[in-house]
């Protein structure tokens, strides 16, 4: 991983990345603190004297100490205001409730699930117009982000792995006076940087690689301005969607590692998606690392790493669930990022209907490479014995 450098505060060199995750958002350096922020327990704090407002006095308007450290932490990495919240849907919702009734929100047509659902249901209600556009036809995304009011984008996306060109799509979005927010799930502030490439907003599903062990949810919108940070934190304040205590304590644990499993995700990543292009069973590999994925050239240029998810195709629907059924190293799991391995055939559920039968995404964790290869080859063997619709 080659991680660019990100400017600290004051008089103090930039440090890196993986520097960052490990030493931000401590508490003070002095003898007998601890190293890492308590789990402050709290709703409400010591009002001030006389009726004056105490800095911090109820949690939901004022944060507790360990959202403010994760913010810290994650506004360094993404040179912006980060702001947290109850789960990545919570962030997302914060982000298009800033629009006015009657915007034009332009989305990709290969999105997250709920993301999809939320832009639905807020069309329905007559809230906003949604523009679904083909994010991999740069010039029809150039054109759609010029009459939007909210360029919501994700690269790479979920689940289809389709690469945007970021800095081209942000800049008509700009151009046009539309607010840009990017989902940067799948890349995290590691492999790429939404507001150096122009965005207004990158957001994130810490639940995903930021939590990392697949047992909390919490979301993140990192504002490029701090009156746009003010403003998402006015949505948190008034909806509640307000992160737990325990939760951002475990994803500040999980960001000290992140570098790590990142590091060793993506290089498997990269060698099960080289293994699964050259196998039989293996009709079509998503994964914008080989050169010959359409995006690979754009992926290349603005991020800095491809990612630990990819997915495939094998042979129907059928095939597809046996695979799942089969796999005994890896897990048959939704969601992804996590230490542990998980594949899933997304059109098994609603809303997914765009996707090819037999597609899975594979989200690639910390187990040994061979190990994971020899689980899938294995579920390929044992799906095709098994009597699925096309031998392999
Ligand atoms: C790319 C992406 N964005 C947003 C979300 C929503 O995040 P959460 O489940 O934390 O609400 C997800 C969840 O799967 C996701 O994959």
């Amino acid at each position: 991983m080659t991680g660019q450098s990100s400017e600290s505060a004051g008089l103090r060199p930039a440090r890196h990345p993986q520097t960052v995750l490990v030493a931000a958002g401590r508490p003070a350096d002095e003898p007998g603190r601890p190293l890492n922020v308590p789990i402050v327990l709290a709703s409400n704090f010591r009002a001030g004297n006389q009726g004056q407002i105490a800095g911090r006095e109820y949690s939901r308007d004022d944060a507790t100490p360990a959202w403010e450290a994760l913010e810290e932490v994650i506004g360094e990495l993404e040179g912006g205001d980060a702001v947290a919240f109850a789960s990545g849907m919570g962030a997302a919702a914060a982000v298009l409730d800033l629009m006015p009734a009657g915007a034009r929100v332009m989305a990709p047509t290969d999105c997250y699930a709920g993301v999809h659902a939320l832009l639905a249901d807020g069309q329905q209600q007559g809230r906003w117009h949604v523009d679904l556009i083909d994010i991999t036809d740069t010039a029809a995304a150039v054109a759609a982000a010029r009459r939007a009011d909210l360029v919501w984008l994700e690269s790479p996306t979920n689940p289809l792995l389709d690469i945007a060109d970021l800095p081209a799509v942000c800049t008509a979005a700009r151009d046009g006076g539309a607010l840009v927010a990017v989902d940067n799930t799948f890349a995290t502030p590691l492999l790429q940087q939404p507001l150096a490439l122009g965005a207004h907003i990158a957001m994130h599903s810490a639940t995903k690689f930021m939590g990392g062990h697949s047992d909390l949810l919490l979301g993140l919108a990192v504002a490029g301005s701090p009156q746009l940070g003010h403003r998402l934190r006015r949505r948190r304040e008034v909806a509640g969607a307000v992160p737990g205590a325990l939760e951002t304590f475990l994803v500040l644990r999980g960001l000290r590692t992140l570098a790590l499993r990142l590091d060793q995700g993506q290089r498997s990543a990269a060698e099960l998606a080289r293994r699964l292009a050259d196998h039989p069973a293996v009709t079509r590999v998503r994964y914008p690392g080989l050169p010959g994925h359409p995006g690979h050239a754009q992926a290349a240029a603005q991020m800095t790493g491809f990612g630990a998810v990819l997915g495939f195709e094998v042979q129907g629907a059928a095939a597809a669930n046996a695979v799942c059924d089969s796999v005994r190293v890896i897990r048959s799991a939704t969601s992804l990022g996590g230490v542990e391995s998980t594949i899933e055939r997304r059109a098994r559920l609603p809303g997914q209907e765009h996707l090819p039968p037999g597609f899975l995404r594979l989200s690639v964790g910390c187990e040994h490479i061979e190990d994971l290869w020899a689980d899938l080859t294995s579920a390929f063997a044992q799906a095709g014995a098994a009597g699925s619709p096309r031998r392999w």
